[in-house]
């Protein structure tokens, strides 16, 4: 059986783009990302969602992880998310009581290495389809690498017991100083 830290080597070579340390996507979130909201607005985020969602609900290989998220609410969840990352309203944070916690979110789901390369690529196509992501190479690589980094401790999270199912907001101990 692999120790921790030889299956964490493998699923960062599975699923991270690049090398990201958790204080270059800390700063990321807190300076680079609330930037954008006041150029880009609603309406790109909004089309990147549902590019992303019709692709994802297309995919065979993540059918199982989705069988029981309807497309709207996922779709809206993750639209509240996203704005509040590049800066917008809050609304992740009002409609979930909290911002930093998507480990715990998908504690729940089937999530292994090989849905987060397929979520993966899906939002990379998603991002290439819509103009104002496509159009931008930086924030768009800079999303990718902020995806990779958040999928890799989703999976990570959920391979090694690191958090445990029943405890889906991840607890205040395992939070602390988290960034996910
Ligand atoms: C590793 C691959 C991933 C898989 C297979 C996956 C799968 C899922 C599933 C099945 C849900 C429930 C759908 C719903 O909202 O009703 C969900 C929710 C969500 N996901 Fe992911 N996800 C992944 C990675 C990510 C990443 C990288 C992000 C963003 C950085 C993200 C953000 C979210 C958000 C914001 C929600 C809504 C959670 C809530 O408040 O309930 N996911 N995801």
């Amino acid at each position: 059986m692999a120790t921790v830290r030889e299956y964490d080597s493998y699923i960062q070579q599975q699923t991270l783009r690049a090398e990201l340390t958790a204080a270059s996507v800390k700063n990321m979130k807190e300076n680079i990302f609330p930037q954008f909201y006041e150029m880009i607005g609603d309406e790109p985020i909004n089309q990147l969602t549902k590019e992303f969602y019709s692709r994802v609900y297309d995919d065979q290989k993540l059918a199982s992880v989705f069988s029981s998220s309807t497309r709207s609410e996922a779709q809206s969840n993750l639209f509240a998310f996203l704005t509040e990352l590049l800066g917008g309203p809050r609304r992740y944070t009002e409609l979930r009581g909290k911002y930093h916690r998507l480990v715990g979110r998908h504690i729940a789901y089937n999530i292994d290495e090989s849905a987060a390369r397929r979520w993966l690529a899906n939002m990379d196509e998603a991002l290439h389809a819509v103009p104002a992501f496509a159009a931008n190479s930086y924030l768009l690589e800079l999303l990718l690498d902020y995806f990779s980094y958040t999928a890799y401790w989703i999976v990570f999270g959920k391979r090694t017991a690191y958090m445990k199912p029943g405890q889906p907001s991840g607890g205040n101990t395992v939070d602390t100083g988290r960034i996910w």
